[in-house]
């Protein structure tokens, strides 16, 4: 136990290696052998091999310069907390078996619910991620529909969002039998009210919109006011994703972005992404529980005696046992106090702007957008796909930084995702302007 215990409570204060990467199975085969054994090969051996073998196998998803996909800066209070969430083994499914563990979480639950600005009866869940989370908020949105429309439209239940939104959401209408109603963005890459009207107004199936609060290829926030004006006309449930951009609601230069939230419906954040939990840990809120809990709260005979009256995050989401994730993230809040959040969130902006301003004024560079969050897309004219490859692999292996292309308008780009506030925009721009400069990426 004690092996353990020494190890995390020493790696909880080192910094990652920014070289660590994935290798093949096959290698990892050969350097870790056979470790599922019947005699077991020890403690001292198993951790050995995590330190040695596994661990530097998994990509630094903290460093600093790690600025691809949605990288994660779990701040040390909420890492070492995550530990004694483990050692403590709540139940968190039910109040009677996690009450004070849940009381703490819902404590977060509610500063998220007064930065949405919703009532005191909101409430919501930790889940593992952004993907439980949008699916369980989609299957509320269309339990409410069937129950207050009576019963399934002809050709089943539809959703409407734009082609930017997470993939996490058509996976969601997948596992849900729902239709994707794809709506088109304005110029500038939000779905607004004006586009969604006569999408309603023509389908009756369409229960459910769900807008971005932050897209993950380019930091978009949707139009939500006009979003949820148009789909409330209509009846239609509002599901904000902000996986990622949720964050921004606890910073005052980016509150704006999301106006109208107040009105939604259902919300979720990630916390594992931009609000300095470790790994898994989604937010999702309901300005109203009860649908929630009509359409997630599990009943059987070994169950009946539950007190329904005391809030059961397992009624909130597609799940009965849970570890309490949200825990962390409340350590972490409790200690450093929100006002530390906001510092930190603003910060990851403000070095999005710094980069995006030094890309605008780069010679070789051409910014795409402004950035509306802290995610920077851009190109390097001249280069294609694979010039971007070789050298995001280039500084990949050498740990320089971590930046990997994406496509933006159909066209081969690069991103660069700011949610670590220990990123120094300097030493970004410095690599951009020390290795772009080559014709071809080499
Ligand atoms: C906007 C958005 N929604 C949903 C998800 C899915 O979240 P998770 O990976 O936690 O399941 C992501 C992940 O990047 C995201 O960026």
């Amino acid at each position: 136990m004690s092996i353990a215990l020494e190890w995390a409570a020493a790696h909880t204060a080192l910094a990652s290696d920014p070289k660590a990467t994935a290798r093949s199975a096959q290698e990892l085969q050969e350097q870790a052998g056979q470790t599922i054994t019947a005699q077991g090969i020890g403690a001292q051996r198993a951790m050995e091999l995590f330190d040695q073998v596994l661990l530097p196998a998994t990509r630094a998803s903290d460093d600093p310069m790690n600025l691809a996909y949605i990288p994660a800066a779990p701040t040390r209070a909420a890492v070492a907390f995550d530990t004694v969430v483990s050692a403590a083994n709540v139940f968190g499914g039910l109040w009677e078996g996690g009450a004070g563990a849940i009381f703490a979480e819902n404590q977060v639950l509610r500063w998220l619910a007064d930065l949405l600005g919703w009532p005191s009866d909101a409430a919501g869940v930790f889940v593992s991620g952004g993907t439980n989370g949008n699916l369980s908020a989609l299957a509320t949105a269309r339990e409410h529909a069937r129950r207050t429309r009576g019963g399934k439209p002809a050709g089943g239940w539809a959703l409407a969002c734009a082609s930017t939104a997470h993939s996490s959401i058509s996976s969601a209408a997948r596992l849900l039998d729902m239709d994707v109603v794809m709506v088109p963005v304005d110029a500038n890459g939000h779905l607004t009210g004006e586009a969604l009207e006569p999408l309603l107004a023509a389908d009756e199936r369409i229960c459910a919109v769900v807008a971005s609060g932050g897209t993950t290829n380019a930091g978009i926030v949707d139009d939500i006011a006009s979003v949820v004006e148009v789909a409330h006309r209509h009846g239609a449930w509002v599901h904000v994703d902000g996986a990622y951009g949720g964050a921004a609601l606890t910073a005052p230069s980016a509150r704006h972005r999301f106006d109208g939230i107040e009105q939604a419906d259902s919300f979720i954040v990630d916390p594992h992404k931009w609000l300095f939990a470790p790994y898994d840990c989604c937010a999702l809120l309901y300005r109203d529980p009860r649908p929630a809990a009509e359409a997630h709260a599990q009943h059987a005979a070994y169950l009946d005696s539950i007190d329904r009256g005391e809030s059961n995050p397992a009624d909130l989401a597609a799940h009965l046992s849970r570890r309490t994730r949200g825990l962390p993230l409340w350590y972490s809040l409790a200690t450093h106090g929100t006002e530390a959040y906001t510092r930190a969130v603003e910060r990851c902006l403000a070095t999005a702007r710094t980069v995006a301003a030094a890309i605008r004024d780069s010679e070789h560079l051409e910014l795409l957008l402004e950035p509306e969050l802290s995610v920077v897309v851009f190109r390097r004219p001249g280069w294609d796909l694979e010039a971007y490859r070789r050298w995001s692999h280039r500084l990949a292996k050498e740990g320089v930084m971590l930046c990997v292309p994406t496509a933006f308008q159909g066209e081969p780009a690069l991103r660069l995702a700011f949610v670590n506030p220990s990123v120094e925009p300097d030493a970004v721009i410095a690599v951009l302007s020390g290795t772009m400069g080559e014709p071809d990426g080499s």
